[in-house]
């Protein structure tokens, strides 16, 4: 059973689903700058009117509530609110937010808020962005204006969503804005300074509170799981899951050592060596702030073995393996030992703020859109978060990625994640199949959702009597 309370959720973020980004008086935001380089996008698209939300909010609540979703995760567009990123309040962008809440909580939703979902105002990109020491400041000042206009009714809050893409692919690899490839040093400091806002603003948060709340991140999940369930292979995995392996963005420690623990792992130090930045004793203080939970966005994982001396040794995925349109590895014991491996180390509360995969979804003769892979892919990966819960993992949400259909970054529309269709030709929703199958699960309590370990063609190695590494390679 799923714990009484469990969110049963669906999320979404600003830049990809509203649209409207010239209304109101919106700021541009270095996603506005980036789609315009060409060849950054896909088609050259943008999100100038994505799903046109901005305009069909109160519709797409209905859908929502139609689906009996208990949280609704969503984002607010900084410069919506403070066009130049600081300074003057645009009153109608920030009253979009409020009647957003007021119409979710109206539908029985509970809205869960994040600050940053990767769309920094590009006035203060034009200042450094988040290379500028100051950035922390300016991201904890946004936070206390949401904080004051929203607390009375928004309970959950999601400081930033996933450091390890936005300064990766974004200061560092240039594939998504503000397109930058930056030498170690600087975007290991851009990134740094993501940390220090994060900090910055659970304690705005907390400071303008004005009724309980609960504050969390969101990062996301490298998952190295074990090959077998010998305990070598869960060490090793383990061992891995807790490493800095390399020069890039793409491990789990860097970022959230700090924020939990309050230091750079020494290995990632060691690695980055003398790239690392002279940061201060007391930016940690800041950064590690008590939250209440640990959002994490799980997607894939990849497989490791334990060598003769315990090392983790890569197992890659058989031929044929399954895969999403994005070609990731559809892995459901990532959300199992994700969330466990990230329980056992940091001793928080799960929220499974992200899961879900790009199909090759369309509208069907019938005018119906069917997903059966979706549906497949959710009830594995739900089955394996359930058998995370059962074994002790304190897990309190999941989250589908996506509601709708979206603009998937650098992707453009190509991508359908949505449990929602979207035709961007006219803005129709049309509900999946797996979205009135995850109805179903919703009004069940998750009661229909099978755990890991009873099913038959189910994610290896979660059965009683463990395979073998030898067997599944
Ligand atoms: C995550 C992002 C989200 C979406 C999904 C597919 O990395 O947070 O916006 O793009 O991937």
């Amino acid at each position: 059973m799923f714990p009484e309370g469990f969110k049963w959720g669906a999320a979404s973020s600003a830049y990809q689903i509203e649209g409207a980004a010239r209304t109101d008086g919106r700021g541009e935001s270095v996603w506005d700058a980036f789609c315009q380089v060409p060849g950054k996008v896909h088609r050259g698209s943008n999100g100038d009117v994505a799903c046109d939300h901005y305009h069909r909010m109160y519709e797409d609540v209905q859908m929502m509530k139609w689906m009996g979703l208990k949280a609704y995760r969503f984002s607010t567009s900084w410069s919506r609110v403070l066009p130049s990123g600081t300074g003057t309040i645009n009153e109608k962008g920030l009253s979009f937010y409020d009647v957003l809440v007021d119409a979710l909580l109206e539908a029985g939703i509970e809205p869960w808020l994040t600050l940053y979902h990767w769309d920094m105002p590009l006035d203060l990109q034009n200042r450094g962005g988040w290379m500028n020491p100051e950035s922390p400041k300016w991201f904890a000042d946004y936070a206390a204006i949401m904080t004051e206009r929203l607390s009375d009714r928004v309970k959950h809050w999601i400081t930033i969503n996933e450091p390890q893409i936005f300064i990766g692919l974004g200061h560092r690899e240039g594939t998504h804005a503000p397109g930058l490839k930056l030498p170690t040093r600087d975007w290991l400091l851009a990134g740094h300074h993501a940390l220090m806002a994060h900090g910055a603003t659970v304690q705005a948060i907390r400071a303008k509170a004005k009724r309980p709340l609960q504050v969390g991140w969101a990062p996301c999940a490298r998952v190295d799981l074990p090959a077998s369930m010998s305990p070598a292979d869960i060490e090793a995995a383990r061992q891995r899951f807790a490493s800095v392996t390399s020069t890039d963005c793409w491990n789990n420690t860097w970022w959230a050592d700090p924020v939990m623990l309050g230091h750079y792992p020494a290995d990632g130090l060691a690695h980055f060596g003398a790239d690392v930045p002279a940061f201060k004793s007391s930016d940690f203080d800041l950064i590690k702030q008590p939250i209440d939970f640990y959002g994490v966005n799980i997607y894939s994982g990849e497989r490791y073995a334990a060598d003769a001396l315990g090392r983790p040794v890569h197992v890659p995925w058989p031929d044929g393996h399954p895969v999403t349109t994005f070609r990731w590895p559809v892995v459901p014991e990532s959300l199992y030992w994700g969330p466990k491996f990230l329980h056992d180390r940091y001793k928080l509360p799960i929220v499974i703020t992200e899961n879900g995969l790009s199909n090759a979804d369309w509208v069907a003769a019938d005018g119906t859109v069917p997903d059966p892979q979706r549906i497949d892919f959710k009830a594995k990966y739900l089955g394996c978060l359930l058998q995370a819960a059962r074994d002790g993992v304190a897990v309190q949400g999941y989250f589908h990625w996506s509601i709708f259909d979206n603009f998937e970054w650098a992707e453009g529309y190509e991508k359908r994640f949505g449990l929602i269709f979207v035709d961007y030709r006219t803005g129709q929703r049309i509900p999946k199949a797996s979205a009135h199958w995850y109805r179903d699960v919703i009004a069940a309590k998750g009661k229909n959702i099978i755990p890991a370990a009873q099913l038959t063609h189910g994610p290896i190695g979660l059965k009683s009597g463990a395979a073998s590494t030898k067997e599944l390679v």
